[in-house]
């Protein structure tokens, strides 16, 4: 049976403008780091990708090096592009990314313009598509002249190869140097992709601010830690679990007991709230206008059936973030 999508979808999901760009991306998106590579079930990413966009989800982040092994999720998603999707392609955003190590010797890591192109041009081959509507530089290099990196984000767009730019894992500092870049090239940045959620809040602590008087959206990811903001590892580590899992990013060792602890005093709060903790997770980061959209990964469509209910709740009330700010504290 050919897939047609919800005809409701639109009607299920909020998009917030992606700073001051004409772009809007719906309040969850999908990325593809793990559970859709060549090791991971086409039955079961194919009904992820589906659920998502039969919800309104219409943005999907890769990276050249998604899999293992590495490269593959471009590739699986570009055959359910073919499969399912060709005929939606106006209606979804596609990204993608260079920065971390893809092939041998100097030209396949890191952020030179010989880099950077190249690895674009490979991640189009793999999914079939002519174009990638935002292109990321996935970390900052401190070798390479910044001016350059950006300079290689600014000729691809103009090569018609990304509709729109964005960068990872930059600090504040190094942030706002390369808006500036950027904006005098005439290829402002639309977005920022940082790590972010109730554990990590590296980015309050300054860049928030910068991507705000800036006018640059911005997409945290691993807004569950992994999976730990949830309910998953009360009772210990399941099997199927990214913890468990050899090529998993989650090691054992990061589910410590004070982790845990912490994990159940904040169930309790969502309990409270008539939320599951992932849901609470998403919406805790929700309650922030400055943050566009949230990255969120799942292994399951009942994960992110779960997640995408996050929308039903985004407010918190002062009481329910002093206690959330104790337990976390
Ligand atoms: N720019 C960068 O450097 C960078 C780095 C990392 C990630 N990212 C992007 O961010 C995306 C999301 O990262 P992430 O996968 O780490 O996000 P995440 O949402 O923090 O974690 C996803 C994992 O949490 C578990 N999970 C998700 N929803 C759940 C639910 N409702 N209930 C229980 N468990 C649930 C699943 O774990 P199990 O697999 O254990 O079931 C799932 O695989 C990536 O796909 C990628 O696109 C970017």
């Amino acid at each position: 049976m050919p897939y047609t999508a919800h005809p409701d979808r639109y009607k299920r999901m909020q998009y917030r403008r992606c700073g001051n760009s004409g772009l809007q991306l719906p309040v969850l998106s999908l990325g593809l780091w793990h559970n859709f590579g060549h090791v991971d079930m086409f039955g079961n990413y194919r009904s992820i990708l589906q659920l998502a966009f039969d919800n309104g989800v219409t943005h999907f982040d890769l990276a050249n090096n998604y899999g293992p092994p590495p490269g593959s999720a471009e590739e699986n998603f570009g055959r359910l592009l073919k499969l399912d999707f060709a005929p939606y392609r106006d209606e979804l955003i596609i990204s993608t990314k260079a920065g971390h190590y893809m092939w041998p010797g100097p030209y396949g890591d890191w952020g030179s313009k010989k880099y950077l192109v190249a690895s674009l041009d490979q991640s189009l081959t793999r999914m079939g598509l002519e174009y990638v509507d935002i292109f990321y530089h996935h970390r900052p290099d401190p070798q390479t002249p910044l001016e350059e990196t950006m300079a290689a984000l600014d000729l691809i767009v103009r090569q018609g190869k990304a509709l729109y730019v964005g960068i990872s894992n930059y600090q504040k500092e190094e942030a706002a140097k390369a808006f500036g870049i950027l904006r005098q090239l005439g290829t402002p940045c639309v977005i920022h992709q940082p790590k972010y959620s109730m554990f990590e809040r590296w980015v309050e602590d300054g860049l928030l601010d910068t991507l705000e008087n800036d006018g640059v959206g911005c997409i945290p990811f691993s807004p569950l830690a992994q999976g730990l903001l949830t309910n998953k590892y009360l009772g210990g580590i399941p099997a199927d679990s990214r913890a468990a899992k050899p090529h998993g990013f989650l090691k054992e060792e990061q589910v410590t007991a004070e982790r845990i602890g912490q994990v159940k005093a904040l169930s309790q709060v969502a309990d409270k709230r008539g939320q599951t903790l992932a849901q609470m997770a998403l919406a805790w980061l929700l309650k922030d206008k400055r943050v566009t959209s949230v990255l969120i990964g799942a292994s399951k469509p009942a994960q992110l059936a779960d997640s995408l209910r996050c929308q039903d709740n985004i407010n918190f009330s002062a009481e329910e973030l002093a206690t959330i700010e104790t337990i976390l504290t």
